[in-house]
């Protein structure tokens, strides 16, 4: 997620009642054209066709809070559309977005792209608001699953995404999502031991997108092929050209 302090959100940490677990019929933004551009329908449309989407207007799917801290805990729509097409090589292209928060990265790369995004995340109350979206966008590639990594068998995918999931375990209190799942040091390092541990497994091939990183290093095998700049950050992409070794607690 976006770590830097100017782009900080008003924390919800503690709030857990300001995280509806089902949204509510957004407000539109005044204007007609504003109403226009909130319509879930056309909201697809637009993407599916790569006209551009603010972000102000594709977080009108979402409840108020979650609205709030989009700037910093969800990708920008712009980013997710160039990761996506990075990630996928054609329509049978399985992609994982390893905490997928309310659903942002999935939804927008499976309305650009067609192909199948899968979107785990550890908080079950963003994944009815994941599965909420995508009913009312009608964008039927994407599907979410409730779960912690450590709890999950990652290993089927083409290609995985990352923007930074583990590092709200270092903040403190007041800026983080809520206290409904644990966060902690020693979570922060278990699952960033586990992703690595779960990339050296992929198979050769595999692609990997990360924007602002995902707290460790890309274990051996893999070769970074486009640092781009984009909005807060840059997009890596990388891909995996042999087998490495497996992750040892010194690869951190
Ligand atoms: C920065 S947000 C990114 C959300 C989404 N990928 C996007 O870009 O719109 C990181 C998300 O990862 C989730 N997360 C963090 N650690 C996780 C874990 N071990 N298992 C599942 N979800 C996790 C958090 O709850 C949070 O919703």
């Amino acid at each position: 997620m976006n770590s830097s302090n100017e782009r900080r959100a008003p924390a919800l940490s503690g709030q857990r009642s300001a995280l509806p677990t089902s949204s509510t019929a957004p407000s539109p933004p005044a204007g007609d054209a504003d109403r226009r551009a909130t319509n879930p329908l056309a909201l697809h449309r637009a993407l599916r066709k790569r006209l551009p989407v603010f972000d102000r207007h594709f977080d009108t799917l979402y409840p108020p809070a979650i609205r709030g801290v989009s700037s910093q805990f969800w990708t920008p729509v712009s980013v997710a559309v160039r990761a996506s097409e990075l990630l996928v090589r054609n329509r049978k292209t399985r992609v994982l977005d390893v905490g997928a928060g309310v659903g942002k990265f999935c939804l927008v790369g499976a309305a650009v792209t067609g192909a199948a995004f899968v979107g785990l995340e550890h908080r079950e109350h963003f994944v009815e608001m994941a599965n909420d979206a995508a009913r009312r966008l009608r964008v039927r590639t994407a599907s979410f699953v409730h779960a912690r990594l450590d709890k999950f068998s990652a290993d089927d995918f083409d290609a995985y995404y990352f923007y930074n999931p583990f590092e709200e375990n270092l903040w403190n209190d007041g800026t983080q999502l809520d206290r409904t799942v644990e966060l902690s040091e020693r979570r922060f390092f278990a699952d960033v031991e586990i992703a690595m541990s779960m990339l050296a497994r992929a198979r050769t091939g595999t692609l990997v997108a990360t924007y602002h990183g995902f707290g460790g290093v890309m274990p051996s095998g893999y070769q970074r092929v486009l640092r781009e700049p984009c909005w807060s950050d840059h997009i890596e992409l990388w891909v995996k050209e042999a087998r490495g070794e497996p992750v040892s607690r010194t690869d951190r």
